[in-house]
């Protein structure tokens, strides 16, 4: 049973208090068992039955849970560098959509892409957001769009939810846009996912949640009621695209279906923003999407006030948001969407657990939970975002050993 000590400040991220309560203990030290926190507390406290147990020096750093990334697109075929380089230049995210580009040109590359394939790449994305700190992953299907695509796609996650240490969490986003070969039968596709793809997927396990892309390029508000309806009846739990580029009513929509989060929320309006604070719908916040579509982010400020649970995620994806990179999207939910550090690294952990349905097991340094943890070399989480660097997360612990490629 190791004893890791010598920790400067560790924050155990336990849910209770306000998103800005992170529970520091100073001078602290941490036990974990067969993959499993033991014990946490201030090192003079550490108990007589631990006295003799293995000791491993954390070397002043601070502790923190593994970061929780709860929305992404892990698994895609392509790249869109040349779709970058065009909006660099002005051109609108939409109006590339419009012409074939965006998520359409994700799926013509992922349909082509192999499984195997696949699954090699999302190994090399996650080995490199392990490094980051990063040991939860929400990862959602959304770029195949065919039945056997999609299938193709979670079942990617299954695989790597099986060989991985790496908490895994699928999402079926079949309703990301309708695509081309559906474009004139909108019914058809929503058929196939409802009557086809669902009952296919809740009978294989292959995921936990089902997301739709609420906007007018994608699915209408009454499309995605009738798609969380089929999905509720399958056991899948809703969550949502909603309110990115304009204010469909997303937030409303979240609070009204009983989504366990609603993510992106750039434009949403006070009325959604206090619906979804009633419904306990958890708030994510996606500032990279925001950066890299040069758009306003999400006023995360108003929806702490007004009382929500707001994580934050990266979103990693090719198109909107092509970086992993966890740490980095928490500085810019403090820089862009006015968050403190703590209620960032809040909601990266116990909060993103939260909008992932994980919180009993991952998010929060508390005994029974999962010993995933992170080393920062940092005097406090105010200046670890604030004095952001690369590296600045020396280890990450995953069920208790340290990842080390
Ligand atoms: O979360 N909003 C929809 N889906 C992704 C972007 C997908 C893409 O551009 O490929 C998002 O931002
Ligand atoms: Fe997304």
């Amino acid at each position: 049973m190791p004893v890791l000590e010598n920790i400067s400040t560790l924050y155990t991220c336990a849910a209770a208090g306000g998103q800005n309560e992170i529970h520091p203990v100073k001078d602290a030290a941490l036990a974990w068992d067969d993959g499993l926190v033991t014990w946490v507390g201030p090192r003079d406290d550490i108990p007589t039955s631990l006295r003799d147990e293995e000791r491993l020096d954390a070397g002043g750093r601070l502790a923190l849970p593994g970061l929780v990334d709860c929305h992404t697109h892990l698994a895609f075929g392509g790249w869109r560098a040349d779709e970058f380089e065009m909006r660099c230049r002005g051109t609108d995210y939409l109006e590339i959509a419009r012409a074939g580009g965006g998520i359409a040109s994700t799926m013509r590359h992922t349909r082509a892409a192999s499984a195997d394939d696949l699954l090699t790449r999302s190994r090399g994305f996650l080995r490199r957001m392990a490094r980051l700190g990063v040991t939860t992953v929400e990862c959602k299907s959304g770029y195949g769009l065919t039945a056997e695509d999609e299938l193709k796609l979670l079942r990617v996650y299954a695989q790597l939810k099986e060989e991985q240490d790496m908490e895994i969490v699928a999402t079926f986003l079949g309703a990301h846009i309708v695509p081309p070969e559906f474009r004139e039968d909108r019914e058809g596709y929503i058929a196939l996912l409802i009557d086809e793809l669902m009952p296919r997927i809740a009978g294989e396990g292959l995921a936990e949640f089902c997301d739709v892309f609420v906007e007018e390029t994608a699915f209408s508000a009454e499309e995605a009621r009738r798609i969380f309806g089929a999905s509720r009846r399958h056991g899948l739990r809703g969550k949502l695209h909603a309110d990115q580029l304009s204010d469909t009513g997303g937030a409303a929509l979240a609070a009204e279906i009983g989504a366990v989060s609603a993510d992106h929320l750039e434009q949403s309006n006070d009325e959604g923003i206090r619906a979804l604070v009633e419904a306990g719908v958890v708030a994510v916040c996606l500032p990279l999407a925001s950066l890299y579509l040069n758009q306003p982010p999400m006023p995360a400020r108003r929806f702490i006030e007004a009382g929500a649970d707001v994580a934050v995620a990266t979103d990693f994806n090719p198109g909107s948001a092509p970086t992993y990179d966890l740490p980095l999207a928490l500085m810019l939910a403090c820089t862009m969407s006015r968050m403190t550090p703590a209620e960032a690294v809040k909601g990266a952990t116990i909060l993103a657990a939260r909008a992932i349905g994980r919180e009993h097991r991952v998010g929060s340094l508390e005994p029974g939970k999962r010993a995933d943890f992170i080393l920062v070399e940092a005097e406090s989480v105010n200046h670890w975002l604030y004095h952001f660097r690369p590296g600045a997360v020396s280890d990450t612990f995953i069920k208790g050993k340290r990842i080390t490629s």
